[in-house]
């Protein structure tokens, strides 16, 4: 990606202003929480999101959190249910998130969840993040603000030497309070699932809803059932590093190609690797919706975001288990 400068602003009037604006121009803005510093996109623009994994290096396409105002603006975007509701009105605005079903008619990017039905929301209680999410009037999207594999920031200064030249601003608020990640908790399943531990403890969480079982692993390399990271597949078979489409197969092709028609998708016809990704979960349902046996995809090339597409596009085209 092309460096870019990146500004410091402090969180007065003005400051919260420009980085309200450079978020709804879909731009990348980090900003404080009271856990780490995150590096925020409007969660309803899939090209904003598609810029947080080019920003960060991700190899490959994590589902993000979204932070919201209140609780009223995530209910916009997630289904709760009463043990949701609960947590929220003990918890929020505060170091938690919660994974939850996410509402059919949300106008979110499906980038931000990475294709799941599931999205993770957060009120975060700091007072920048407050005023930055009011302002701002959007869903802001946002894992911590540094590059992929690198320690969490927690001063506007960590954020500036992490992704200095790849975000044109950054909204410093101080030092977090926390300084450690904010605890997720599942509760799309009948048991409420500990995903990371954070801000909030499980003694805390198991006080409000009884037992709280912990998944296996990380997050970030998914094997329980409960995090479905690697779960969102089509129902179409995916077939890779297609040259040809066979006869009830789709087409999901990426750069100049002549193919057109109904059953065919371009990622990007410029062949923009971000434009592909910001594409990449909207067109692959799309063309499971056509109800066609296989999606063949053409190859995309291994560099920058197509790296996180192909880690996607495999997964996708793994061998299925049955179990859905
Ligand atoms: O404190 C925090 O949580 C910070 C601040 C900025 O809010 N954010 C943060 O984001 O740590 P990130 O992207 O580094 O971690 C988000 C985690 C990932 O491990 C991801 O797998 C999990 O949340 N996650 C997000 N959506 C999910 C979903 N729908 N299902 C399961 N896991 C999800
Ligand atoms: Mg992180």
């Amino acid at each position: 990606m092309e460096p870019m400068k990146t500004e410091i602003v402090t969180d007065g009037p003005s400051g919260i202003a420009r980085a309200a604006e450079t978020l709804r121009a879909g731009r990348l803005v980090a900003f404080p929480t009271e856990t780490v510093y995150g590096l925020g996109a409007d969660a309803t623009n899939d090209r904003a999101v598609a810029a947080v994994f080019e920003a960060k290096g991700r190899p490959r396409f994590n589902p993000l959190i979204v932070h919201c105002a209140d609780t009223a603006a995530a209910e916009r975007i997630a289904l709760f249910d009463d043990r949701a509701h609960l947590v929220a009105e003990t918890l929020w605005p505060g170091p938690l998130t919660m994974v939850l079903p996410r509402r059919p008619d949300a106008k979110l990017s499906l980038l931000v969840s990475a294709g799941l039905d599931s999205v993770a929301v957060r009120v975060p209680e700091h007072p920048t993040a407050q005023r930055l999410l009011r302002a701002a009037g959007i869903p802001i999207a946002a894992p911590s603000a540094n590059r992929s594999g690198a320690v969490s920031p927690t001063t506007a200064q960590h954020v500036l030497e992490s992704l200095g030249g790849r975000l044109p601003l950054i909204l410093a608020g101080g030092r977090c309070s926390v300084g450690l990640e904010s605890t997720i908790l599942d509760l799309t399943g009948e048991r409420p699932l500990l995903l990371r531990p954070g801000g909030v403890t499980r003694e805390t969480l198991e006080s409000l809803l009884g037992p709280v079982a912990t998944s296996s692993g990380n997050p970030d390399k998914p094997n329980a059932p409960g995090q479905l990271v690697s779960h969102y597949a089509p129902g179409a078979r995916v077939r890779l590093n297609a040259t040809t489409v066979g006869p009830g197969e789709a087409l999901l092709t990426f750069g100049p190609d002549l193919r057109k028609g109904e059953t065919v998708l371009n990622l990007s016809e410029t062949g923009d690797l971000a434009e592909a990704a910001a594409n990449l979960f909207a067109y692959l349902r799309a063309l499971d919706r056509l109800g066609v046996k296989t999606i063949a995809v053409v190859s995309i090339p291994e560099e920058g975001l197509g790296a996180a597409i192909n880690d996607r596009l495999r997964r996708a085209a793994a061998p299925r288990d049955g179990s859905r």
